[in-house]
C-alpha cells in the first residue's frame, strides 16, 4: 500500500486521433508528461484511431475491450483519456474498465490545482473544479471512495467534496464566487495604487515547463517578498526585483500555460492569469532547447490573446541555453530596443544581461498619473503637450489638472529644473522609495 502512493497511481493512458493529425506524436508525448507531471505512473498507453466519435465510450467499442484487457493486465486503477469526454461517456468506460477515468479537461484541472499560485488562482480552480464535478455528480462515487489523497482528479476539492450532494455543492460554488468577487474588487483598488505609484509590474509568462519558476527564484535572490500595501499580499508569488537602471519593480510568477487548454478552463483562470494581463512588460520564456518552442510560445501568446493581454508588451527569454551551444546575448530591434534574452537560470549565464535589458525595457515603460500643476506653469504644460505626454486635461481653481500617459523616458528630461512644476514632475517618475 505505501510501496504504491510512492509510486504514484497506476495508470494507463489513452491517445485517441483523427485521420490526418499533424502533429499527434508530439501531442501524444506532451500529454504522457503531463500525466507524469500529475504525479501519476504512466504504465501502458494506448492509441485510438477515433473518426467518429462513438456516443457511448467516445473510443469504439472494440477499442474499449482492447483497453480493458490492458487496463486488466497492468492492473491500473486509472485511464486518462486525451480528449474531453461528456460525463457520460466517462461514466460508460469506468463502468466497462473498472478503474477511474479522467479526461483531457479533468487531468489540467489537476495539474492548475497543484500549481495555483496565487489566492485568487486557487479560488478560481476550485471553482472550475466544482463545475467540472456538478456536471458528474449524477455517477455513484461508491467505487472512488477507495481512493486517498493526491488522486488525479480528485485533489483540491475533490477529497472533501467526495461525499457531499449537490446541494452543498451548490452552496460552495455561490461561496466561492462571492469570495472571488471581493478578491476581484481588491484586486482593482490595488490596481489603481499601482498606477499611482508606477512601480512598473513585470510578470512571467510560458509554457508550462520552461523554467518560469526557476528564474524567479534567481532574479529575485534574497528579495524580500512585495508584500507591501501595494499588493496587499494576496499573492506570495510577487517579488521586489532590485539592482535595475529604472529602480526597483515587482515581479510575478504565473501558472504554466498549456496546449489547447479547454475553452471554458480559459474563462476560469483568468484571475489566475491576470498578473499577465495588469503587468507593464511580459517576460515570455521560452525553452531554448526545445525543437518545438516556436510553436508553444505561439501557443501561449494564442492564450494571453484570449485572456486580454495580447498587447501587453514582451520581453522574450530563451532559457536554458546550457543544453544548447548558444552564448549568453541580448537581441535589439532596429531601433536598439532589446526584444530577446538568451541565458540560463540554472546556470546563472547571462542574467546580468536579463537585469541589462529589463532596465532599459522598464525604464522606457510609460507613466500615467495624475499631475496638478499651477497656472504659472505655462512653458511646463507647452513642452508636455508637444511632447504628446497629455492624455486628459482640465482647468481649476488649483490649476491644470492632468492625466499624463507617456514614457518615463520622455518625461524625464522635464525633470530637473528647481521650479515647482518640474519638482511635481520629478515626483510624478522618480523611483518609488522602499516601503517603510
Ligand atoms: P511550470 O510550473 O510547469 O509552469 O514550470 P516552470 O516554467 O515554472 O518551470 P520550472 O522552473 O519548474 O523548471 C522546469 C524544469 O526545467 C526544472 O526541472 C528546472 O530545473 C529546469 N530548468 C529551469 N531552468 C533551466 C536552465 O536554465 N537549464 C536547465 N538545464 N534546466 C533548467
Amino acid at each position: 500500500m505505501f510501496e504504491r502512493e510512492k509510486k504514484g497511481e497506476r495508470a494507463v493512458v489513452v491517445l485517441p486521433h483523427g485521420r490526418g493529425d499533424v502533429d499527434s506524436a508530439s501531442r501524444a508525448d506532451e500529454f504522457v508528461e503531463l500525466v507524469r507531471s500529475a504525479g501519476a505512473e504512466v504504465l501502458a498507453r494506448l492509441e485510438a484511431r477515433v473518426d467518429r466519435p462513438n456516443p457511448k465510450f467516445y473510443i469504439g467499442t472494440g477499442k474499449a475491450d482492447e483497453l480493458a484487457e490492458v487496463v486488466r493486465g497492468v492492473e491500473a486503477d486509472l485511464v486518462l483519456v486525451d480528449h474531453t469526454l461528456t460525463p457520460v461517456q466517462e461514466r460508460n468506460l469506468e463502468a466497462h474498465l473498472k478503474a477511474r477515468v479522467v479526461d483531457r479537461a479533468g487531468l489540467i484541472l489537476d495539474i492548475f490545482a497543484q500549481r495555483a499560485r496565487s489566492h485568487e488562482g486557487k479560488l478560481e480552480v476550485e471553482l472550475a473544479q466544482l463545475k467540472h464535478l456538478a456536471t458528474r455528480l449524477v455517477r455513484g462515487w461508491t467505487h472512488l471512495d477507495t481512493q486517498r489523497g493526491g488522486a488525479i482528479g480528485n485533489r483540491g476539492p475533490g477529497e472533501t467534496q467526495l461525499e457531499t450532494d449537490r446541494r452543498l455543492l451548490a452552496a460552495r460554488v455561490k461561496m466561492l464566487t462571492q469570495r472571488l468577487a471581493k478578491v476581484n474588487t481588491q484586486r482593482e483598488q490595488q490596481r489603481r495604487a499601482r498606477l499611482r505609484n508606477t512601480v512598473p509590474r513585470v510578470a512571467l509568462v510560458g509554457y508550462t515547463n520552461a523554467g518560469k519558476s526557476t528564474l524567479f527564484n534567481v532574479i529575485t535572490t534574497g528579495g524580500v517578498y512585495a508584500a507591501d500595501q501595494l499588493f496587499a499580499t494576496l499573492d506570495p508569488t510577487v517579488r521586489r526585483i532590485e539592482d535595475l537602471s529604472c529602480g526597483p519593480a515587482v515581479i510575478a510568477d504565473t501558472v504554466g500555460f498549456i496546449r489547447e487548454l479547454p475553452h471554458d478552463l480559459v474563462a476560469a483562470f483568468r484571475a489566475t492569469l491576470s498578473e499577465a494581463r495588469d503587468a507593464d512588460l511580459l517576460l515570455h520564456v521560452s525553452d531554448a532547447a526545445d525543437d518545438e518552442r516556436e510553436l508553444l510560445a505561439r501557443v501561449v501568446d494564442e492564450v494571453l490573446e484570449e485572456i486580454g493581454a495580447g498587447d501587453v508588451p514582451q520581453l522574450r527569454v530563451m532559457n536554458k541555453i546550457d543544453l544548447t551551444d548558444g552564448e549568453p546575448s541580448i537581441q535589439r530591434d532596429s531601433e536598439g530596443v532589446p526584444q530577446q534574452v538568451s541565458l540560463s537560470a540554472m546556470t546563472g549565464q547571462g542574467l546580468d544581461l536579463l537585469r541589462q535589458a529589463l532596465g532599459e525595457r522598464l525604464g522606457g515603460e510609460r507613466i500615467r498619473a495624475e499631475l496638478q500643476l499651477p497656472l504659472s506653469a505655462g512653458r511646463m504644460h507647452a513642452r508636455l503637450t508637444a511632447l504628446g505626454a497629455i492624455a486628459e486635461e482640465h482647468v481649476d481653481a488649483d490649476g491644470w489638472q492632468l492625466r499624463i500617459d507617456a514614457p518615463r523616458s520622455v518625461l524625464a528630461p522635464l525633470a530637473g529644473a528647481g521650479d515647482e512644476a518640474s519638482r511635481a514632475l520629478r515626483a510624478l517618475i522618480a523611483p518609488p522609495q522602499e516601503p517603510a
